[in-house]
């Protein structure tokens, strides 16, 4: 299938482009009436997940409502360690919990290396389904979580503001913890080469807690097993956003990747002197710029285009949507950015 619109293939690989694609982390969520719609409809947000019609419904929601220039398929990145054999609830306005976590190396023998098409087949026909109904519209993102955040939520059962049982586990008992990784590693690869085989045209690694990790065990721990997901994924554009990895962007130059994300602590001029001139960078306006009024939306959003200017560039804020975002405001963003 012939994608229509393909600024966002074309970025990410460094060919020219008539004006910068956007699209928004988070942007198939709570923000839209029309997906809080659905949302209802169905006991919960795992339920929605792993109903295909309904997740690919509101995969496409943001590019009707929207106009954003791709679409993410709807899904969470805690579907790994379920599919490992550590299944996660969703509790309202809480967040995810595992019911069980993993603590030593017994517990490994409990956890199987997922196989992307069979233990995530309803990822796989939600993506079917959405590349059908888009029918080259925009293309779609798949998406994993990096190793390393999905080993902190695997370790410490829940989100945490320090996640300090999980970073613990890398002092106490770095050898279980390299095992691990490298069981997620191996599941993520085949999940995401499960994804690329159905249909997405570009994949997004989110590394949401990088930035709790000091520069040294950030290497050992989490970017090491990046690089080995970059290098075992050849058929389509990578992404990799490592939130609060700012320390880490001079590496980060050195992945086999086509993009960078960047957050929105992280100097523009700077990281595109860190990482060079080589690869896409994706990014950055603040997530509460979008509480501004349409004015401040606007010149917000010129600002940072301005920074980017001149050099390879896939628009985005600097992390998810926030859920009490006015849509109209996002829509002023991305208005903006196709103006510019
Ligand atoms: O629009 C998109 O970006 C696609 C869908 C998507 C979701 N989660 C849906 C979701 C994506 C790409 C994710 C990734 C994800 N999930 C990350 C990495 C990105 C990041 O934000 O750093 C992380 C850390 C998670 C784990 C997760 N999922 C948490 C901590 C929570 C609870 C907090 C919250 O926002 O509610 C979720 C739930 C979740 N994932 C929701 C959605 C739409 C909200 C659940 C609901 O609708 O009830």
């Amino acid at each position: 299938m012939q994608l229509k619109n393909d600024l966002l293939i074309r970025a990410a690989k460094g060919q020219a482009v008539e004006r910068t694609p956007v699209w928004l982390m988070r942007q198939a969520g709570r923000i839209l009436p029309e997906y809080r719609a659905v949302r209802e409809s169905v006991s919960g947000f795992i339920e929605l997940a792993q109903t295909p019609e309904l997740a690919a419904e509101v995969t496409i929601q943001p590019v009707d409502i929207l106009g954003v220039d791709a679409a993410i398929i709807f899904s969470d990145i805690l579907v790994i360690p379920e599919a490992m054999g550590l299944p996660y609830e969703m509790v309202e306005k809480r967040g995810p919990w595992f019911p069980n976590t993993v603590k030593k190396e017994a517990d490994l023998k409990k956890l199987r290396i997922a196989d992307g098409i069979d233990d995530l087949s309803y990822v796989i026909e939600a993506i079917k389904i959405t590349k059908k109904a888009l029918n080259g519209r925009v293309p779609l993102i798949g998406f994993a979580g990096a190793p390393w955040t999905i080993f902190a939520y695997m370790i410490e059962g829940s989100g945490s503001k320090t996640f300090s049982k999980a970073r613990a586990m890398l002092y106490t008992q770095p050898d279980f913890s390299h095992k691990l990784m490298q069981m997620i590693t191996d599941s993520t690869i085949n999940y995401l080469k499960a994804q690329i085989a159905a249909g997405v045209d570009l994949v997004q690694v989110f590394d949401s807690w990088a930035g709790i990790l000091p520069p040294d065990q950030y290497q050992e721990f989490s970017l090491q097993y990046i690089s080995k997901i970059c290098d075992a994924i050849h058929e389509v554009p990578k992404t990799i956003f490592a939130k609060g990895a700012f320390f880490a962007r001079k590496e980060m130059a050195d992945l086999n990747c086509e993009t960078i994300g960047l957050d929105w602590n992280m100097g523009i001029k700077e990281s595109r002197q860190l990482i060079g001139p080589n690869k896409t960078l994706q990014g950055n306006l603040d997530p509460a710029a979008l509480y501004g009024n349409a004015k401040q939306v606007e010149n917000a959003t010129k600002i940072m285009m301005g920074q980017f200017k001149g050099s390879r560039h896939i628009a985005n804020l600097g992390h998810g949507v926030y859920p009490d975002i006015d849509p109209e405001m996002v829509k002023i963003f991305i208005e903006t950015v196709k103006a510019y």
